[in-house]
């Protein structure tokens, strides 16, 4: 159950989290999580709504403090998560693209904050248009745009904004199956292309598998990790490996895990008519 990278040794993880507790007045959102993530690794999260998945990220990205005690290591020094504010780069779930930008302004808005001059900031994110997608569109503003095109406008600012550690919360939740096909395999390319580490939620159990390098499922709130899955699945990763009997095994134990979580957090939850 624990983090398997007491096991690799000698190289210290970027990040490393253990009792983690998180309330929110009388919810607790998250009771002694543990993980552990290695530099370069892509490590996806999965866990029913509510366990504290997106709490886990605030925390991470230094945007919310746990509960005191725990212990929060990155780049093998401790910290407080307050700490993390701008050295961990995250696309919070929801794409907050400003609707009055253009796309190539909503790409450089976090180097912009972060004083990077403008047009030294617009060059940079010209040359990453085309590996987005995103050539000939630099002018458009978001209500023009796909929705596929809309999560890789976010997705690119989030990648101009280089930080060792890259959190992405269900950046392909609210596509068609098709587009999050695509641009499963298309961040695959870029993330091998630009060797980020990346902690990346999702609720649909092939996109955990085919992406990551180890799948932590989560428990229901308040959240622990259950189960840490590696995958041990050859890179470059083709389509056809849905239909791999070992990515099918594989998706089994994680399935019958997040069932298992998911049918406590049912019956726990409130169903209380409202009213
Ligand atoms: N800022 C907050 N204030 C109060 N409760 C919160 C806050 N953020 C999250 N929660 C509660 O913590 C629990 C976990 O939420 P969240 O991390 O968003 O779950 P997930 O992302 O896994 O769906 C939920 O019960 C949620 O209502
Ligand atoms: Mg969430």
């Amino acid at each position: 159950m624990s983090a398997s990278s007491e096991k690799t040794g000698a190289v210290p993880p970027l990040l490393h989290m253990a009792g983690i507790h998180k309330t929110f007045g009388s919810v607790a959102a998250l009771r002694g999580l543990e993980v552990s993530i290695q530099a370069g690794e892509l490590v996806t999260v999965v866990g029913p709504s509510g366990c504290g998945k997106s709490t886990l990220f605030n925390i991470v990205a230094g945007l919310d403090e746990p509960d005191p005690g725990g212990i929060l290591r990155f780049e093998d020094r401790s910290c407080h998560a307050s700490e993390l504010l701008g050295r961990v780069s995250f696309m919070p779930q929801r794409d907050l693209l400003l609707p009055w930008r253009t796309v190539i302004d909503n790409a450089i808005l976090a180097i912009e904050i972060e004083g990077t001059p403008r047009a030294e900031a617009r060059a940079q994110a010209l040359r990453m248009l085309p590996e987005f997608g995103l050539s000939g569109f630099e002018n458009q503003y978001p209500h023009q745009l796909s929705g596929g095109m809309r999560q890789r406008v976010a997705l690119m600012r989030t990648f101009l904004f280089k930080r060792d550690l890259m959190l992405l919360d269900e950046p392909f939740g609210a596509l068609d199956a098709l587009t999050r096909t695509l641009m499963q395999r298309w961040l695959l390319d870029v993330w091998q292309k630009h060797r980020r580490t990346i902690l990346f939620i999702t609720h649909d159990v092939d996109e955990a598998l085919f992406l990551g390098d180890r799948v932590l499922v989560m428990t229901a709130r308040p959240g622990a990790v259950k189960l840490v899955q590696p995958v041990d699945l050859p890179r470059p990763r083709r389509p056809e490996l849905l239909t791999d009997p070992e990515f099918i095994r594989l998706k089994r134990v994680l399935l019958e895990a997040i069932e298992e979580e998911s049918m406590k957090s049912f019956q726990a939850a409130d169903v209380r008519p409202a009213g």
